[in-house]
C-alpha cells in the first residue's frame, strides 16, 4: 500500500529514469494463495541522469530476497519503494535478483496478477506491474522479456505469455512448465500471463507481405461456439491496418484470452491481449446486434494498439491519448470501413458522436474537466476517461481532416519512421503529421491546433447568418468561446475544422463562392475557424439559404446555430450531409423538451407536441429511401442527459417525465405507421450482425417499444401480446431482447412473466444475466419502484459485487444511466450511492470511482436534489480510508 496522502503528479515534473532495464527474466511459482515471483533483471544507470539510488515501485509484495551480481546487498523499504543505494558506479550494466511472493486469490482490486474462475490473469495498466514484481513501473523503461510460468498441469493445462512458445514439459509433482520469450522490447504495462483451463479456436493467416501467423482465441469450455465474430473481428483488423496503414502484424502469434472479471473493456498486452468476455463472447442466442459491434470494434481496438500504443508508447501516462485517442480514431474508422456503405458509415459516425456528446461533454463541464493530455493527476486510472480517449480519437480526426486522408497515411508512416520503438509524446505525433504535410493548414497552425490538447472545455461555437438580397450574398458571422475549467480560467481561440453546405429553400444544396474566389469551388467543404470571431461571405446567391454547419460533426463543440423550426425541417428533410440531417431532427426535439421543461405547469398532461415535428417524425419513418438504422436514430429521442446538460438547473424528474410525454405522445400520433414499421422491419431472415439487417431490427425494435407504450394507455392487450410472442420465439437474442424490454419499459404486466421466464432461460450465461439485471435496474421509474427492486437484485443469488460486470449491470444501471428513478426527493438513491461506493472502494478502488462519478453535475441540480447530493458526496468524503482513486474523485466534485 501506498503511505501517507496521495502526492499529486505533474506532467512538468517529468524527469528520464536514472536507471535503464534491459532484460528482464521472470519466473512465476503460480499458486493462488502464495505465488513466487524470481525476477532476474540487467539494469544500467542511464548516462544523462547524475547518479541517484534506485527506487523501484512496488505494491502489496512480499520481499524474501535481493541480490546485486549474485550478492547480498543493503537495500531499504520506503513507502512501498525498493531502494538500492549500494550499486556498483560507472554505467556499466549490472545484475540484479529479488525474489518475493505476492496472493493472487486476494486480489480483488484485479490489478497485478489474479485469480478468476480458478485460472490466473494479469491487468498491468497503468502500474499493475509493481503489484506482481518490484521495477521501474514506468511506460519510458522498455526492456525484453522471457518469462518461465511453473504450475499444477491438471489444473493450469494452458500457460500463456508474451511473444514466443520457447519450451515447455514436465516438472514433477504433477506440474509443468511453459517459456516464452517476447522477441519486442516493451514497456511492464504490456506485460501479461495467463494460466488456466482454457480452450482455443485457432485460424492461420497469411499476411499480405507473405507472412504466416497463428491467431488464436482463448475461452473457458463450452464457450467455444461464441468465439467466431471475435476471430472474423481479429481477421478483418489484421487485413485492415495492412490496407489502410500499410502496418503488419510483427508477430508469429496472436492471442486474445477472455476472463469474465475485468476491471474494463480489455487490454493490449503484447501478443497477449486480455478481454473482458463482454467484449468477445457471441453467438446469435446470446448476444445482441450492440454486442456484434463493440466486438468488433474492441478487438479492432486493441488489435491496433500492437502498433499505436506497442511499438510507439507513450514517455509519461499524461501522454495517454497518444495512444488512446489515436487508437479510438484507428477503431471508429475500421469500423465505418468495414460497414461500407456512406449510409452505414453515417450511422457509426452519428452513434459515436452520440457517446461524446452523452458522456464527454459533461465530463468536460464538470469538476473532472481535464485537457486531452491532463497536466496532473493523483490516481492514473482515474484518467482513462471519455476526454482522452473519444475526444483524443475526434482531435485526430481533425488533424485528418486538416491534411487529407492521404496526408495522415502519410504523417502516419512518418510518425513510425521517427519514433518506432520508443516512447514519445503528443507533440510527436502531432509534429509527424503536420511534417509530412508541409503547407497543410495543419503544419501552418500547429501551435494553435495543439489547444487542443491542453485546454480543457467544450468550445462553443456561435453562428449567425445574413442575407442581403441587393448583393446577392451571404455572410455567416462565427463566434468561439470557451468556458472555465478547473485550472483554466481563461481559453485561447482553437482551430475549428467547419464542415458547411448551404441549401436553398427548398432543399438543393447550393454551389460554395467565398467574395474572395472567382467560381464556386465545387464538393464538399471545409473552412477553418481560428480567430474569436471572423466572419465568411458568399456569393451569387438568390435566396435566403439555411446553412448546414459543421457537417459531419467536424469537430468537438457545441454549435448555437440559432435555426428556426424552419431551418430545421429544411435541413431534416434534405441536408445531405446525414449527421447534420439526423442533427436537424434532434434540435427540434431538444427545443421542444426544453420548452416544456421551462413551462410553470409541473404536471405534463397538457404537454402537446405540434403537428410539423409529428408530421416530420412521420416523415423520416415512412421515407421511402432512408436506411432503417438512421431512422431508428432520428425517431429516438436526445437522452436525458444530454437534455440535462442544455439546461443550467436540473431537474432530474421533470426532464424524465417530459421526455416520457414526448415519447408517448410520437407512439400514440404514429400508431398506425409505427404498426407498418414494425410488420415490415421485423422479418431479417437468419442472423446476421450486419449493418442493413441490425438496423432492420433496431427499427422494429423501437417500433415494438412505442406499440407497448401506447397500449399502456389504452389498455390494449394486442401490442404486449405479441411482444410476449415474439420475447418467446425471436430467433436471436436481439429481437428476444428488444420484446423483453418493450414490454419493461412499458410496464406491461406480461414483463412479470417473462422476466423470470429469461433469467430461467440464461441462467447459466453470465453476460446475458448481466442483461436482465441491467434491464431491471435501468426500467423507467414508476412512483420511485426501482429502487427498492435494485436492492431486491442485489440480494439475488446471481449478484455478485466482486465481479464489476455485474456490478455495473445494477448499480451503475440504475445511478448513472437511470436518472429519473436514481435522482428521488427523498435522497434514497443518493444514499444507496454512497453505501455502494464506500463498500466497492473497499474491494476494487477503480470500479468505485467510476461509480463516485455519477454525482459529477451535482452543482446543476435543483433543490432538494442538489442539497442532498452534496450531502452524500460529503459522506463519502468523511471517510478516512478511501483510496487514492475515490479521494480524488468527490474530493475534485466538492471543490
Ligand atoms: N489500454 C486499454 C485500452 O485498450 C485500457 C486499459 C485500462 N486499464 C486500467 N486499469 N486503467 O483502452
Ligand atoms: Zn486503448
Amino acid at each position: 500500500m501506498r503511505e501517507g496522502q496521495a502526492p499529486v503528479i505533474r506532467r512538468e515534473d517529468y524527469t528520464a529514469p536514472a536507471f535503464w532495464i534491459d532484460t528482464v527474466d521472470l519466473t512465476f511459482d503460480l499458486d493462488p494463495a502464495k505465488t513466487r515471483v524470481l525476477n532476474r533483471m540487467k539494469l544500467r544507470r542511464n548516462p544523462d541522469v547524475a547518479t541517484q539510488a534506485l527506487r523501484l515501485d512496488g505494491e502489496e509484495l512480499n520481499l524474501a530476497r535481493v541480490l546485486v551480481n549474485g550478492q547480498g546487498t543493503s537495500f531499504k523499504l520506503d513507502g512501498g519503494h525498493l531502494v538500492l543505494e549500494n550499486l556498483p558506479d560507472g554505467h556499466e550494466p549490472f545484475e540484479l535478483e529479488i525474489f518475493t511472493t505476492c496472493c493472487p486469490a486476494k486480489n480483488s482490486k484485479l490489478m497485478g496478477l489474479y485469480v478468476s474462475n480458478d485460472s490466473f490473469f494479469t491487468q498491468c495498466e497503468a502500474e499493475g506491474f509493481r503489484r506482481i514484481t518490484y521495477f521501474l513501473d514506468r511506460p519510458d523503461v522498455m526492456a525484453s522479456y522471457s518469462v518461465t510460468l511453473r504450475a499444477d498441469k491438471a489444473r493450469y493445462p494452458v500457460l500463456l505469455s508474451n511473444g514466443n512458445l520457447v519450451d515447455q514439459g514436465a516438472l514433477d509433482d504433477g506440474r509443468h512448465f511453459a517459456k516464452w520469450v517476447d522477441p519486442h522490447r516493451k514497456p511492464s504495462y504490456l506485460f501479461a500471463l495467463v494460466a488456466g483451463q482454457l480452450v482455443a479456436r485457432e485460424q492461420r493467416i497469411t499476411s499480405r507481405a507473405g507472412k504466416e501467423h497463428l491467431l488464436q482465441v482463448f475461452v473457458r469450455p463450452g464457450d467455444l461456439d461464441k468465439t467466431e465474430h471475435a476471430m472474423n473481428s481479429l481477421m478483418h483488423s489484421v487485413a485492415w491496418d495492412e490496407a489502410r496503414f500499410g502496418l503488419s502484424l510483427d508477430l508469429e502469434r496472436f492471442m486474445i484470452v477472455a476472463t469474465s472479471d475485468f476491471n474494463m473493456g480489455a487490454m493490449e498486452n503484447k501478443g497477449l491481449n486480455i478481454f473482458n468476455t463482454k467484449y468477445v463472447l457471441a453467438n446469435a442466442a446470446t448476444a445482441t446486434d450492440t454486442d456484434y459491434a463493440n466486438i468488433e470494434s474492441v478487438v479492432g481496438h486493441e488489435y491496433f494498439h500492437n502498433w499505436t500504443g506497442n511499438r510507439v508508447t507513450c514517455r509519461d501516462w499524461f501522454q495517454l491519448s497518444l495512444k488512446e485517442g489515436l487508437t479510438v480514431f484507428r477503431d471508429q474508422e475500421f469500423s465505418q470501413d468495414l460497414a461500407g456503405e456512406p449510409s452505414a458509415r453515417a450511422v457509426k459516425r452519428i452513434e459515436d458522436v452520440r457517446v461524446l456528446r452523452t458522456a464527454q461533454f459533461p465530463e468536460d463541464a464538470g469538476p473532472m474537466a481535464h485537457p486531452v493530455r491532463p497536466d496532473q493527476y493523483i490516481e492514473i486510472n482515474n484518467f482513462y476517461t471519455v476526454t482522452v480517449y473519444e475526444k483524443g480519437a475526434e482531435v485526430v480526426r481533425m488533424m485528418q481532416t486538416l491534411v487529407g486522408r492521404e496526408g495522415f497515411t502519410k504523417g502516419m508512416s512518418l510518425y513510425f519512421e521517427r519514433h518506432d520503438g520508443h516512447a514519445v509524446t503528443c507533440d510527436d505525433f502531432a509534429q509527424a503529421i503536420a511534417d509530412a504535410n508541409p503547407g497543410s493548414a495543419l503544419a501552418v497552425l500547429l501551435p494553435q491546433f495543439k489547444r487542443w490538447y491542453s485546454q480543457a472545455g467544450t468550445p462553443r461555437l456561435q453562428a449567425s447568418g445574413h442575407y442581403d438580397a441587393a448583393a446577392r450574398t451571404y455572410t455567416l458571422t462565427l463566434a468561439q468561446s470557451c468556458p472555465p475549467t478547473p485550472g483554466q480560467p481563461h481559453k485561447e481561440p482553437f482551430v475549428i475544422p467547419m464542415g458547411l453546405g448551404l441549401l436553398a429553400p427548398d432543399g438543393r444544396e447550393l454551389p460554395l463562392q467565398l467574395a474572395t474566389e472567382a467560381a464556386p469551388v465545387p464538393g464538399h467543404r471545409t473552412f477553418v475557424v481560428t480567430q474569436a470571431s471572423e466572419t465568411l461571405t458568399f456569393q451569387n446567391i438568390d435566396a435566403e439559404p439555411v446553412p448546414s454547419i459543421l457537417r459531419g460533426f467536424s469537430a468537438p463543440v457545441i454549435l448555437d446555430g440559432g435555426y428556426t423550426d424552419a431551418q430545421l425541417l429544411t435541413l431534416l428533410a434534405h441536408d445531405s450531409d446525414p449527421f447534420n440531417r439526423w442533427e436537424a431532427g434532434q434540435r427540434l426535439a431538444l427545443n421542444r423538451a426544453i420548452k416544456y421543461i421551462a413551462e410553470d405547469n409541473q404536471g405534463t398532461r397538457t404537454l402537446a407536441l405540434d403537428e410539423a415535428f409529428i408530421e416530420a417524425m412521420r416523415g423520416v419513418l415512412r421515407h421511402p429511401t432512408l436506411d432503417a438504422a438512421f431512422k431508428e436514430l432520428v425517431l429516438t429521442l436526445p437522452a436525458e442527459t444530454y437534455i440535462a446538460e442544455q439546461l443550467d438547473v436540473v431537474d432530474p424528474q421533470r426532464i424524465h417525465a417530459v421526455r416520457e410525454a414526448m415519447r408517448e405522445q410520437l407512439a400514440h400520433a404514429l400508431a398506425d405507421d409505427w404498426q407498418w414499421a414494425y410488420e415490415t422491419h421485423r422479418d431479417t431472415g437468419g442472423y446476421q450482425p450486419d449493418p442493413v439487417s441490425s438496423g432492420r431490427r433496431a427499427l422494429a425494435g423501437l417500433a415494438l417499444t412505442q406499440l407497448c407504450l401506447v397500449a399502456r394507455q389504452s389498455g390494449d392487450t394486442v401490442w404486449p401480446g405479441k411482444a410476449y410472442q415474439r420475447f418467446k420465439d425471436a430467433g436471436n437474442m436481439t429481437d428476444r431482447f428488444n420484446a423483453l424490454s418493450a414490454l419493461v419499459s412499458s410496464g406491461h404486466s406480461l414483463a412479470a412473466q417473462a422476466l423470470p421466464r429469461f433469467h430461467a432461460l440464461f441462467k447459466d450465461e453470465a453476460l446475458v444475466l448481466d442483461k436482465w439485471f441491467a434491464l431491471q435496474a435501468g426500467a423507467p421509474d414508476r412512483g420511485g419502484n426501482v429502487l427498492p427492486a435494485v436492492r431486491q437484485l442485489m440480494a439475488h443469488p446471481d449478484f455478485n459485487l466482486r465481479n464489476p460486470n455485474r456490478a455495473r449491470s445494477v448499480i451503475f444501471s440504475y445511478c448513472n444511466a437511470n436518472p429519473g428513478a436514481f435522482h428521488r426527493t427523498d435522497a434514497a438513491g443518493y444514499v444507496f450511492w454512497s453505501e455502494r461506493v464506500i463498500e466497492l472502494d473497499a474491494l476494487n478502488p477503480q470500479v468505485a470511482a467510476r461509480l463516485a462519478r455519477a454525482l459529477d453535475r451535482w452543482k446543476k441540480l435543483a433543490e432538494p436534489y442538489r442539497h442532498a447530493a452534496r450531502e452524500a458526496i460529503a459522506r463519502v468524503a468523511a471517510k478516512t480510508d478511501l483510496s487514492n482513486d475515490v479521494r480524488e474523485v468527490v474530493t475534485r466534485a466538492l471543490a
